[in-house]
């Protein structure tokens, strides 16, 4: 892409409605538009960050042999009816009616319409286990929506739903998720830290938050430091090995992590003390198991082996896709603007022309334009007749970790300087070293 044909509408000032640093670069780098409270327009930069944290949740639940569908925004009312839920829900729900009378609402999670999906459709335990699972928008009527897209009332989610015959079955696909949480955030370059959380009116000891530290995150949390040094890495995971993924599962939630709901002050203070730390975070996620309460409400059955009729065991597992544009930032930002994360990156590399016009400079950068292309890579040139002061402030702002910049004195040597985002380190070289280079950290992302 070139930035003179390009919409990004970066703002100069700071908007006064943005509390939080996030919120603020987002506005400022032109990637959302507020048209309503909670309710945005995804700028092209913005729709593009989106769509990659997407790809990488669909591509982990997929590694995790989970089925992606769709099913609509819009629910008939009386399927939530069958659950109770219509008149529990309350005021969070958008409620509709249409032209011939009939209440419909704007879907705010899909648990009754995928248990009707399941009923319509399967009988027998041999078509189990099944995990169906969509990224679709949903709509909370929040109290107060704030914080950009962090608190929206129409977002974007992942919503993924378990079906297995037993409870052991069940618990499985639930460590399942719970893996491929953690694998899914590691590729974003972002720690999300499983926390105890509650389970509600439903009770039980099995729901996980996934939580990313930030000051300006809306849960208080409590762990032990100890959490914040283990990793998912490039281990090698079978999603069928039960055992597997219940080692990690207590790998990753045996020590003390837990949200203010959930917190218990004498377990709390067992840790030693200078492991005890008290901080905020962002909920990106969450991962429930809850067993028959809809698959009884809404008459989901299935045949055992030996004859028998049994409701169907379910959960509900959870990722904030919108929200996690602006938790990537509040986790990867300094004064200057965005810092992305290689894996989420709109742009795999900035090329500033320092002197826009000059014959050398434009076709080494139209050179370089070429070779990143032709290796797959999406690089956003700055072509625009800008000082060189404007062109890297639009850079630091909007993020991109790799920058390359070609300037006559360089180009004198056959030389471009290669930059990165988040150290701010330059260094010399080929523009085919720095080709080579860019391509190379890419590989291993
Ligand atoms: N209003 C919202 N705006 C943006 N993302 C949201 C919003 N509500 C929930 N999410 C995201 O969707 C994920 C799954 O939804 P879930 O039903 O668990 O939300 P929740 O627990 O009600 O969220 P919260 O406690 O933040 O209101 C959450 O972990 C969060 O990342
Ligand atoms: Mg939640």
């Amino acid at each position: 892409m070139r930035l003179s044909r390009y919409f990004l509408p970066v703002l100069k000032e700071n908007p006064a409605e943005a509390q939080i640093v996030s919120h603020r670069l987002m506005l400022r780098a032109g990637m959302i538009k507020q048209q309503q409270a909670g309710i945005y327009s995804w700028l092209p930069m913005g729709f593009k960050v989106l769509k990659r944290i997407e790809q990488i949740v669909h591509e982990e639940q997929i590694r995790a042999g989970h089925i992606p569908l769709l099913m609509p925004t819009l629910q008939p009312a009386d399927l939530w009816r069958e659950s109770g839920r219509y008149d529990d829900y309350g005021e969070e729900m958008l409620r509709i009616r249409d032209r011939h009378g009939r209440d419909m609402l704007y879907g705010p999670t899909n648990e009754e319409m995928i248990t009707d999906i399941f009923r319509a459709h399967v009988e027998s335990y041999k078509q189990l286990p099944l995990t169906l699972y969509h990224v679709q928008w949903k709509f909370r009527d929040e109290v107060r929506p704030r914080f950009g897209v962090m608190r929206g009332r129409e977002f974007y989610m992942k919503d993924g739903y378990t079906f297995d015959l037993t409870r052991e079955d069940a618990l499985h696909a639930y460590n399942r998720h719970l893996v491929s949480y953690l694998r899914t955030y590691e590729r974003m370059g972002l720690q999300a830290i499983p926390m105890r959380a509650d389970g509600g009116p439903i009770g039980g000891d099995y729901t996980h938050e996934f939580l990313v530290l930030a000051e300006t995150g809306e849960s208080e949390v409590f762990y032990d430091s100890e959490v914040t040094d283990l990793t998912f890495g490039d281990r090698e995971i079978d999603y069928d090995d039960r055992a597997q993924c219940q080692g990690v599962l207590e790998e990753f939630t045996s020590r003390y992590a837990r949200t203010d709901e959930t917190h218990d002050e004498a377990l709390f203070n067992a840790i030693p003390e200078e492991r005890r730390r008290v901080a905020r975070g962002i909920e990106v996620g969450q991962i429930f198991y809850f067993g028959t309460k809809y698959s009884e409400a809404m008459g989901a059955t299935v045949n055992t082996p030996d004859g028998k009729k049994v409701p169907v065991e379910m959960g509900s597992h959870g990722i904030g896709v919108s929200r996690l544009v602006g938790a990537l930032i509040e986790a990867n930002h300094d004064d200057k603007g965005i810092i992305w994360p290689e894996g989420v990156t709109p742009f795999h590399c900035g090329i500033v022309n320092l002197k826009q016009g000059d014959a050398a400079c434009d076709s080494a950068c139209e050179a370089l334009y070429a070779a990143l292309s032709a290796k797959g890579l999406e690089p956003l040139y700055d072509d625009r007749e800008e000082r060189a002061g404007a062109k890297f402030a639009t850079m630091d702002l909007i993020g991109l970790p790799w920058r390359i910049t070609v300037g006559p004195r360089g180009l004198a040597n056959n030389l471009v300087e290669l930059t990165s985002r988040r150290t701010g380190e330059s260094e010399e070289m080929s523009a085919e070293a720095a080709v080579a280079r860019i391509v190379e950290i890419y590989a291993s992302v």
